[in-house]
């Protein structure tokens, strides 16, 4: 009798949603179809069809999980545009290929890099509807952000070398870590939230869990950090562009999967309820519940 009870009730639709794409890394240059297939000229028209998809739908924002472009600086200005198209906000994440930017000078611009994304900080955080979205910049400390021959570049070389020895399988030059700064932020930023009665998704270019080679240098000291809340429901991130998934303790570690990738497009919906994340998958991208 209960169950039959239960069956009429109606279904209850999300509090909100919000879309999520990966690894767009656009360049006006050949498609690659050595270790990869990735179509660099052919991210233009797939970020065209998901604005449309996206503006049709009622969503509080987009995130895009980093990898705007493939290369070159000049790349921000034919992709940005179709970003700015979106009638939701759009959250950016900074990766690694944001900074191949050299635009032929050999130099890279921090600043530039940022101005480009529309972004003031390399991290920040959001509140919608009673949630918090914090992206963080898995590439502050590494040989990713910077010029060689500056401090912060013979810096982020020596992580790299001492984790080399010790036999970390994400020591790679095209990951990073968060610095002390932003690590005391984040968990200021998770302590607040905890105090608010506030959930929390932290959105990253790099992974941190399962163990990966393209996971952020600091995984293994940050992650038990993490886990630590138990508010923090998801982590969600791009760069592995053959997506992932594990769950370590309570918390769902989500890597999306890459839009440059194949001719097939990639991109998501996620629909946030009480007590679960339905992750909506187009294309390439799964579906998948995140239970609370
Ligand atoms: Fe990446």
């Amino acid at each position: 009798m209960k169950d039959t009870q239960r069956n009429r009730q109606a279904p209850t639709g999300p509090l909100f949603s919000f879309g999520i794409i990966a690894d767009c890394q656009y360049a006006d240059i050949p498609d690659m179809t050595t270790f990869a297939d990735r179509r660099f000229r052919l991210s233009l028209q797939k970020l065209r069809h998901v604005a449309e998809f996206f503006n049709a739908k009622d969503l509080q924002f987009v995130v895009h999980l980093g990898d705007a472009i493939d290369q070159d600086i000049s790349s921000f200005d034919t992709i940005m545009p179709v970003f700015g198209r979106m009638r939701a906000p759009v959250l950016h994440v900074l990766g690694n290929h944001d900074f191949s930017a050299t635009g032929g000078t050999g130099q890279i611009d921090r600043h530039e890099v940022l101005r480009k994304l529309g972004l003031d900080h390399p991290y920040y955080s959001s509140i919608v509807m009673g949630w918090r979205f914090i992206v963080v910049d898995g590439n502050e400390v590494g040989v990713i952000e910077y010029p060689e021959g500056s401090k912060e570049y013979a810096k982020g070389k020596a992580l790299l070398e001492t984790l080399i020895r010790a036999g970390r399988v994400n020591a790679q030059t095209w990951n990073g870590a968060l610095g002390q700064e932003q690590v005391d932020w984040l968990m200021s930023e998770l302590e607040e939230a905890e105090k608010s009665g506030q959930q929390v998704v932290i959105f990253s270019h790099q992974s941190i869990y399962p163990k990966h080679r393209e996971n952020i240098l600091n995984d293994e000291e940050l992650l038990p950090r993490l886990a630590r809340y138990k508010n923090l429901k998801a982590f969600i991130n791009g760069h592995n562009h053959d997506g992932n998934y594990g769950q370590y303790g309570h918390l769902h570690c989500v890597t999306m999967h890459g839009m440059v990738d194949t001719a097939e497009n990639a991109y998501a919906l996620a629909h946030v309820h009480d007590d679960r994340i339905e992750i909506e998958g187009y294309g390439r991208e799964l579906s998948r519940t995140l239970r609370l």
